[in-house]
């Protein structure tokens, strides 16, 4: 069989599949490097979509049989599966093919990871594992027959009989391919139940390897949260009577939401006290609410067309963002993700990989699971959210449940409900699904007579293949606050929808203050000339949370700039305000911390390549290093007092309080490495009992330069530990300095313990020297070198890893020739590796533009 031949696929080339399935019967015989697979299909003429070839993909699969209604039939081989001629009727459609789990390194299809089967279809894997119309507006019920000597084998659906040798499953929701999943293995479960609101009793499973039982309560946990959560908040309750978590090891993505079969990267699920920091708590509770709610958000209700990923995508993640604010903090959730975004998605966004939450066109559709598909799509829905407001919001998604369960819809389908829920125009709010691009708005201001006017600007700059874009509708929440810190104009939404716009506020005694774009209320670039003074002024005194966050982060940007550009000193406007806020104990410790935080090396670089500067690597490093040294002569009273004061001496939970307190305590602690020449990590080192305090002390240490003894001593330790492990392998790189980072990286991929097979341990290795700023893109090009040659061995391996990793060099035309040409050496280097495959084919090539 042939492999397609790269091409472009088109949304406008949309057109329907000429047949419906209507029901879908597989059994597999398990053999690790010969697996039999027998499908039943049961295909019938779709009227809407008459006069087609009978097309069914498939991809390295060993034909054995095929039949049409009982006769033996000999399908052609075309690119990318076969074509039949069938009758004009229904019929049923039989095959049998052979694949080959074990020699399947791409983690697609049906693979085999620690001795256990697994399957990763999403987004086109079920062509691996037989033919069929694998495409997700193809939806059938399935039913399932394993047949193998493991001891638990698991599919889609409800159990039906099992015995000695097989298992039956069946699901009877309609599903796409992308959505199949088979596990079979030695695997134990942490079992537990849920009652649904109507009273339905339903069986819960985290099946882990035997070893692993002790990591399983708090996924467990969060997992009846969510079900609980998305009864009480969006009225869905869960419609099967068993709900399945797996934790696989060897796992290319996060997670995947597989009706009634979740499965997980371990890193994503697994979790103790020990093992796991405040962060991956946090982490892995949001990825069980976000594959969960997918079960109406993706799986119920899916998508016509990869083009509509955002469609499940962005509200998914909007709904987990939603219950994290809930179960946690509002505010700190909301700085979190918009540090991610601006470190991601406006990265993505402002580069030469640019693409609209919609994108119209494809070559691989793995390159497409991006920021701005997840991140900015969810944005998306926030804004929607914000301009119809709350009530509206949930009559809409009411409507949209309604209305469409059981289809395959588009973002044509989504905006249609919200029209019809709300009676709104939204054409121009579509721009936002079809320009890329993230909106710069720049602000200026005048008050006379009481009136206070705010002009507002928005402008995108052009992204590859869109050179001009319209203006969009831009909801701005603003409130005002007068010279003293009262709020004189509680939050108020503008909606902005023209390219040019004032704002005016009446009936005012004095020039208010004003703080824009209150909780991020879209996704856009801010451009407010300030003074420090204000800045000062709005970290104390403005009343919504993420703005106070926002003022302190613009004064730390500032001050790291000027340090940047001239070798400025530090200014006591930011030290002094920031001293101001850390001390108070009034003040949610988890806020202080994150006030406590300074924007990453990537985020410095991207503002000095906005404002048209060639950033150096080195010196934003040296800045950076310089104002952590200063703060911490500047803080360290205050520092000893919030180390000791926010030690928590209950017994380790992973709860937003206790995690708040160990953040400020941990960020005190680093300040206070500074000065003491490592002692007081190295003792919080030796007296860990939990991961966040050992993994913050090691990070401590390491970039002290004191770190030799607790590196070892943490791999003796934890050796056992592949998750752990992992962990070890990138605090070694992300904390070293940028003259060593590469040649570390380096020594540590001849290290025992690594292998390129396991994306965790790929990713815990070159993707942290890809992250490591000034290690990376040191003035030598060894990083670039070193990474270069191991996406290059990796991508015969495993193409959706390595071309994931490519988005390294996805910034290379911010920095000077010399590094310019260093990375372009090197993007050519991998693009003439002999059979590159067509997903770092299309990446590089798009890098380089
Ligand atoms: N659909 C998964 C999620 O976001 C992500 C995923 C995509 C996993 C492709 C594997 C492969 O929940
Ligand atoms: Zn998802």
């Amino acid at each position: 069989m042939k492999d397609a031949a790269p091409q472009t696929i088109y949304l406008k080339d949309y057109t329907p599949f000429g047949w419906r399935v209507e029901s879908v019967y597989l059994t597999f015989r398990l053999a690790a490097s010969a697996t039999r697979v027998l499908s039943k299909i049961r295909f019938a003429p779709n009227p809407d979509a008459p006069d087609q070839r009978f097309f069914l993909h498939g991809e390295n699969l060993d034909p054995i049989s095929t039949r049409i209604d009982g006769s033996e039939t000999t399908p052609r081989a075309v690119a990318g599966g076969i074509e039949l001629d069938v009758p004009d009727a229904p019929f049923t459609f039989e095959a049998e093919v052979e694949i080959n789990p074990a020699a399947n390194t791409a983690l697609e299809g049906l693979y085999m990871s620690n001795g256990m089967y697994c399957t990763q279809c999403e987004a086109e894997g079920f062509r691996k594992i037989t033919w069929y119309p694998d495409r997700p507006d193809v939806m059938a019920p399935f039913s399932v027959r394993i047949e193998g000597s493991e001891p638990v084998m698991l599919s889609n659906g409800n159990p039906g009989a099992s015995g000695d040798g097989f298992a039956d499953w069946h699901d009877p929701w309609p599903k796409p391919a992308y959505l199949f999943a088979l596990v079979a293995g030695d695997l134990v479960t942490h079992p537990d139940s849920f009652t649904t609101a109507s009273g339905k009793q339903v069986e819960l499973n985290v099946w882990v390897r035997p070893g692993d039982e002790g990591k399983c309560a708090f996924g467990m946990e969060a997992l009846k949260k969510s079900m609980a959560w998305d009864e009480a908040t969006y009225g869905r309750e869960y419609d099967l009577d068993v709900f399945n978590i797996v934790a696989v090891d060897d796992f290319n993505m996060g997670a995947m939401e597989n009706k009634g079969l979740n499965i997980f990267n371990s890193s994503c699920v697994l979790a103790s006290p020990e093992t796991s920091t405040d962060a991956n708590f946090e982490r892995i509770e949001a990825i069980i609410a976000h594959e969960y709610f997918h079960n109406w958000t993706g799986n119920r209700i899916t998508c016509r067309d990869w083009f509509q990923l955002c469609l499940k995508e962005g509200l998914t993640v909007f709904r987990d963002a939603q219950f994290t604010a809930d179960m946690r903090s509002a505010p700190v959730k909301r700085i979190e993700d918009v540090i991610m975004l601006r470190g991601r998605q406006f990265r993505e966004d402002n580069g030469p990989l640019a693409h609209p939450v919609r994108p119209d066109s494809f070559v691989e559709i793995n390159n497409f699971y991006t920021a701005t598909v997840y991140e900015k799509g969810a944005e998306l829905i926030g804004m929607l959210k914000t301009l119809v407001g709350h009530d509206a919001y949930y009559r809409a998604l009411d409507l949209y449940f309604d209305r469409h369960d059981g289809d395959a819809a588009t973002i044509e389908d989504w905006l249609t409900v919200f029209e019809d829920a709300t009676g709104r125009d939204l054409s121009q709010f579509k721009r936002w699904y079809d320009q890329a691009g993230t909106p710069r708005l720049s602000v200026t201001d005048d008050f006379k007579d009481g009136t206070y006017i705010l002009n507002i600007k928005q402008e995108t700059p052009a992204t590859p293949g869109q050179t001009r874009k319209a203006p969009r509708i831009i909801p701005i929440a603003v409130g005002l606050l007068n010279p003293n810190g009262d709020e004189v104009q509680p939050t108020t939404i503008l909606e902005m929808t023209e390219a040019e716009q004032s704002f005016t506020f009446e009936g005012l005694a004095s020039k208010p203050v004003p703080s824009i774009l209150r909780d991020f209320s879209a996704p856009v670039i801010l451009e407010h000339e300030v003074s420090n003074a204000t800045r000062a002024f709005l970290l104390a005194h403005d009343t919504d949370p993420f703005n106070r966050w926002q003022a302190g982060r613009d004064l730390a940007l500032d001050t790291l700039l000027n340090m940047i550009r001239d070798g400025a000193v530090p200014g006591t406007d930011y030290l002094d305000a920031l001293h101001t806020l850390i001390r108070d104990d009034t003040q949610d410790p988890a806020f202080r911390a994150l006030a406590l935080g300074l924007p990453s090396q990537d985020e410095l670089a991207q503002m000095l390549h906005d404002h048209c500067e060639t950033p150096d690597p080195q010196a934003i490093w040296e800045a950076l290093e310089t104002l952590k040294q200063v703060r911490a002569e500047a803080y360290q009273d205050t520092a000893t007092r919030l180390y000791a004061r926010y030690q928590v001496t209950e017994p380790f939970a992973p709860t937003a309080e206790q995690s708040a307190a160990r953040s400020l305590a941990n960020a005190a602690m680093s300040m206070l490495n500074r000065l003491d020449g490592g002692a007081l990590a190295q003792k919080q080192f030796d007296d860990a009992d939990n991961m966040t305090q050992q993994l913050a002390a090691l990070s401590a240490l390491i970039a002290a330069d004191k770190g030799e003894t607790a590196v070892a001593r943490f791999y003796q330790q934890w050796r056992h530990d592949r998750l752990v492990i992992d962990k070890w392998f990138s605090a070694q790189i992300v904390h070293a300095r940028p003259e060593d980072a590469a040649a570390i990286a380096k020594t540590l991929t001849q290290h025992p313990d690594f292998t390129m097979k396991n994306p965790n341990r790929f990713r815990a290795t070159l993707g942290a020297l890809a992250m490591s700023g000034a290690g990376f893109h040191h003035a030598s090009g060894d990083g670039y070198d070193l990474l270069a040659d191991w996406l290059i061995k990796l991508d015969p391996l495993n193409p959706q890893t390595t071309a994931r990793m490519c988005t390294a060099f996805e910034t290379w035309k911010r920095y000077d020739t010399d590094r310019q040409a260093k990375i372009e050496t090197q993007l050519h280097r991998i693009l003439a590796a002999p059979d590159l495959s067509r997903d770092t084919t299309e990446m590089i090539t798009r890098i380089l533009g």
